[in-house]
């Protein structure tokens, strides 16, 4: 079984389901044989939990909102943590509530159990922006990115990446990209075209391996957290394609996904 391939949701548009411990959730992506999946998770102010004893899979996660202690660290906007499958994420407490994504690993996972990896938290405001040139087929979006977390093995990375405003090529058609391992992304902040549509913040999607995408341009700039199955992208080019400027929300959902999914989604006024 695998994940499927899901470009893009706003998850706007998917219910929270309250949970028995009073969390709710959003799921945006389950294997569900070998329990990899992505959520969005809300912890209501006043939650508090004891430790739960060890993971039966790698939890990684991002503090979208609000603040929560994680084992006793507190973290806050964009706090960062990992724990392996087989250890203890502690207790987790909140006063005001907060909100995270979170990326769990699969239960036979041999590169995010304890012992082959290890517990993480970064505040990713710490880190310096790697603003090394982009190679020329996407060198337009003007690219910088923080690595949260290598996994061992080139088995994965998890990444902030930004791209700058105005990030438009002067061709009128751009090559596509392809990896052989897959991607995945949740956007944070901005914009960016894509042959599915614009995506806004709060839009998620998951790649499988192999999976032609893109080009993709930024008039409004963006920021995003994205993960990729390797330490490195690995990408094959495709012949050039027509910029997706102005093209309408057209995504790839999986058989059996709620209709609510797949409504067009423009965003809340700012002005
Ligand atoms: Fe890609």
């Amino acid at each position: 079984m695998a994940r499927p391939y899901i470009e893009f949701v706003q998850t706007q548009n998917i219910d929270w389901e309250t949970q028995a411990d009073g969390t709710q959730v959003k799921r945006l992506n389950v294997d569900p044989v070998d329990g990899e999946e992505t959520y969005l998770i809300h912890y209501p102010a006043g939650f508090s939990a004891p430790d739960q004893g060890p993971e039966d899979r790698a939890e990684e996660y991002l503090v979208l909102d609000g603040a929560i202690a994680m084992g006793g660290t507190e973290q806050r906007y964009h706090g960062y943590g990992f724990t392996p499958r087989g250890e203890s994420a502690g207790t987790r407490a909140t006063k005001d509530g907060a909100t995270l994504i979170v990326f769990r690993y699969a239960r036979n996972d041999p590169d995010s159990v304890t012992g082959a990896t290890e517990a993480l938290t970064v505040d990713p405001a710490t880190l310096s922006w790697d603003m090394t040139p982009s190679v020329a087929h996407i060198a337009h979006l003007r690219l910088a990115r923080k690595v949260l977390r290598l996994g061992p093995n080139d088995s994965s990375r998890t990444f902030l990446l930004i791209g700058l405003p105005h990030g438009i090529p002067s061709e009128k058609d751009m090559p596509a990209e392809i990896h052989d391992h897959f991607e995945e992304m949740f956007m944070l902040q901005g914009q960016m075209w894509t042959p599915e549509g614009l995506i806004r913040p709060g839009a998620y999607f998951y790649r499988p391996p192999e999976i032609v995408h893109g080009p993709h341009v930024s008039e409004a700039g963006f920021f995003q957290i994205m993960r990729a199955g390797a330490n490195h992208v690995r990408t094959k080019w495709t012949a050039p394609m027509p910029l997706p400027i102005g093209q309408g929300y057209a995504p790839k959902i999986p058989e059996g996904t709620p209709e609510s999914w797949s409504r067009p989604w423009r965003g809340t006024e700012a002005f």
